[in-house]
């Protein structure tokens, strides 16, 4: 040893403390990495499920794919053109709803229904990326195999269009889709937000409309600073994040409607003061129109088994 002790003592703890701290980095990368992996569904699932495309219209009309996929200002059959449209404006950028007519180039017609799947339920794409959660997967991921399948059977009786994608506009750290892993873990689950034990049949099912198909929450309920569902204010209302103004509270805190006059809403946009649905809820309305009554009427059900909180 050549030079002061001191120093070489020293030089020793600063590349110590180096290599610790590129050992805990690599080690972060490597949890990341690990951490963020897509999450997917087995080959089998989608296996010896029978499609059945009038159940899959229904999936259709109650999941609102057409007011996303669909032109914005399309109205009847321009609505089964799923050629990509709205513009969906949030704190992180702007993102555009891709073509996902039967197109096999520009929309989805090549994939295989376990694809499907993996994009409905888990937001991870047939090259294994991940989704970002503009798109509702986070909603759909409740919904049955049986649906899914019945739902891609469904869009596949669509028209084909040719029209390209348009891309996202995003602030360059959302860019990276690899992120989204991490979200996914603090909000991607497939438990339900009203999991009362004793709800009837027709409350289920209203439950299952609202919170698999329907994603009511993805408006009603307010997002933390990440842009995730505040569990605990379930269908509360708050700020709309896309936009001007407040979205309403539809627990029984507020909507103080009869199961009637709820599914009545839902079927003509008309509240019991006759004032009629605005913005975004008018396009609901349009396609929950398109349900069997007894669907509005389950909703309706639900709404008032929701627990009820202040806005
Ligand atoms: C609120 C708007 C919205 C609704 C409603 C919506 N989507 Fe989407 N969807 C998106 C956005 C935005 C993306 C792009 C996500 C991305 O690029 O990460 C997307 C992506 C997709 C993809 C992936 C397409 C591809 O090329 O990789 C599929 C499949 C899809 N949606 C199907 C559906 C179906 C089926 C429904 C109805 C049950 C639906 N979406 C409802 C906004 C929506
Ligand atoms: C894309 C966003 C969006 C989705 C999804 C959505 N809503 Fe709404 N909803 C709104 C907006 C915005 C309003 C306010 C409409 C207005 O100002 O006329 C509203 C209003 C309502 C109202 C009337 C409340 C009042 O006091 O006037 C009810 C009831 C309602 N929604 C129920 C639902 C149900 C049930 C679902 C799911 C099946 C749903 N909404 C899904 C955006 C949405």
């Amino acid at each position: 040893m050549t030079g002061p002790v001191g120093i070489a003592k020293g030089t020793g703890m600063l590349g110590t403390l180096i290599r610790w701290a590129v050992g805990a980095g690599i080690a972060g990368g490597a949890a990341f990495w690990v951490l963020t992996d897509p999450v997917t569904a087995p080959a089998s699932a989608t296996e010896g499920i029978v499609a059945d495309p009038a159940r899959g219209e229904v999936v259709f009309w109650a999941g609102g794919c057409a007011s996303c996929h669909a032109a914005p200002e399309a109205t009847g059959e321009a609505k089964l053109v799923l050629a990509g449209g709205r513009a969906l404006e949030t704190p992180f950028g702007t993102f555009r709803a891709p073509n996902i007519s039967a197109d096999p180039e520009a929309g989805i017609g090549a994939w295989t229904d376990h694809q499907f799947l993996n994009a409905m339920r888990h937001g991870v794409s047939p090259e294994g990326a991940f989704y970002y959660p503009a798109f509702p997967y986070t909603s759909y991921a409740k919904m049955t195999v049986e649906d899914v399948v019945s739902l891609r059977a469904f869009l596949a009786t669509l028209p084909a269009d040719a029209t390209p994608s348009q891309p996202h506009d995003l602030a360059l750290p959302f860019r990276l889709r690899r992120g989204v892993g991490l979200w996914n873990l603090m909000y991607l689950s497939s438990t339900w937000a009203v999991d009362a034990p004793d709800l009837t049949e027709v409350e289920a099912q209203g439950r299952y409309l609202a919170e698999a198909l329907g994603h009511c929450g993805e408006c009603h309920t307010p997002r933390d600073a990440f842009g995730g569902p505040v569990a605990a204010r379930h269908l509360a209302g708050g700020p709309n994040p896309s936009g001007e103004g407040t979205i309403p509270g539809i627990t029984p805190a507020t909507l103080t409607w009869t199961e009637a006059e709820i599914a009545g809403y839902l079927m003509t946009g008309f509240t019991p003061e006759f004032d009629s649905a605005g913005g975004h809820m008018a396009d609901v309305v349009q396609n929950l129109a398109r349900l069997a009554p007894g669907d509005r009427d389950a909703i309706a059900a639900y709404l008032k088994r929701v627990p009820p909180v202040a806005p």
